[in-house]
């Protein structure tokens, strides 16, 4: 059995290490947007997607994460780079899901959103930049196999983009107000969150010179707890205090949004979640010991707190 806080602490603090590294509270040459990047990229946060990079590639390279967990393998320089990226592309993300003009959230990772600590134009700017300077420092990773980074450079741009989550912030906001069907809902939710979590599982097992059947696992792996994510925060916005959160519980009612809970109710959302998960979880077989990690995680996604 891994102990999932023992995994995730070593993973999250190098994560966070690197982060700050790459986007520093002041550079030129305008040091009010690096302060409003490293604002929102600092704040906290889980940093799932790039954990998600991290354990695909273990699970892969066959790494196994028997005690003392706290020891880290030595990650190639690309997936580091494609880690950092996926977590600066969700940043950016979230400063903008915040916006007046998308969900107008007050708080985000415990703190004021960054159009509150700052303004609009420079939580728009802060955005825009976090996501060019994501592709900048994919980009310039050094590598040994310039073919995969480039695949995965490709991924993530898709994954992000109008046929990724972007697309799906457009459909979210275009159901508000109205009444969509489940299926709807589902296409919704699995481009708006589940793209960039399940490349995040698709690039860290390129980055490992997969075999087809371990990336078409990860893939499938992928996409269901990407879906089982977004069920789950949708339950969280009901059932979770905002203190707890770190972000405004409840806002999803209140912007009349379409959620799984709002329809078809909390019993058959959990049913929803629990099933996408057994089922990621029945993909991972191939794996043995080295999947471990990853099993834990889509535990996590709907067990979780926050
Ligand atoms: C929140 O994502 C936005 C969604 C896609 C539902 P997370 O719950 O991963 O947020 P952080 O990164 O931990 O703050
Ligand atoms: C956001 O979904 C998905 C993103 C692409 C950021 P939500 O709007 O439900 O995320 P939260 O609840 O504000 O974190
Ligand atoms: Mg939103
Ligand atoms: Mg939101
Ligand atoms: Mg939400």
């Amino acid at each position: 059995m891994v102990d999932l806080s023992a995994y995730l602490k070593p993973r999250q603090e190098l994560m966070n290490r690197y982060l700050a590294e790459r986007v520093p509270a002041e550079a030129p040459p305008a040091g009010l947007l690096f302060e409003a990047m490293n604002y929102s990229l600092c704040a906290g946060g889980k940093r799932l997607r790039p954990v998600l990079v991290l354990a695909a590639w273990e699970a892969c390279r066959g790494v196994l994460q028997y005690a003392p967990t706290e020891l880290l393998p030595k990650y190639p320089p690309a997936v580091l780079a494609a880690a950092c990226a996926l977590e600066m592309i969700h940043t950016y993300s979230l400063i903008h899901d915040d916006l007046p003009a998308m969900d107008d959230d007050d708080l985000r990772r415990g703190k004021a959103t960054c159009h509150k600590a700052y303004d609009e134009a420079t939580a728009i700017l802060a955005g825009d930049a976090l996501l060019t300077e994501a592709f900048n420092i994919l980009a310039t990773s050094s590598t040994d196999n310039a073919q995969a980074l480039l695949e995965v450079i490709a991924d993530i741009a898709k994954a992000s983009g109008a046929q990724g989550m972007a697309g799906g912030q457009v459909l979210d906001l275009q159901a508000e107000g109205r009444t969509i069907s489940a299926d709807e809902l589902e296409t919704l939710h699995r481009y708006k969150t589940g793209c960039l979590l399940q490349v995040s599982c698709v690039v860290g097992a390129k980055l490992a010179g997969a075999t087809t059947a371990q990336l078409e696992a990860l893939s499938i792996y992928g996409q269901n707890i990407g879906l089982a994510f977004q069920i789950a925060d949708d339950i969280l916005d009901v059932e979770g205090g905002t203190e707890e959160l770190g972000k405004t519980a409840g806002a999803d009612a209140a912007h009349d949004k379409n959620t799984y809970p709002s329809l078809l109710g909390l019993e058959a959302s959990k049913q929803k979640e629990h099933a996408l998960i057994e089922e990621a979880i029945e993909t991972l077989a191939g794996f043995g010991a080295a999947g471990e990690p990853l099993q834990a995680i889509a535990s996590y996604i709907i067990a979780r707190k926050s």
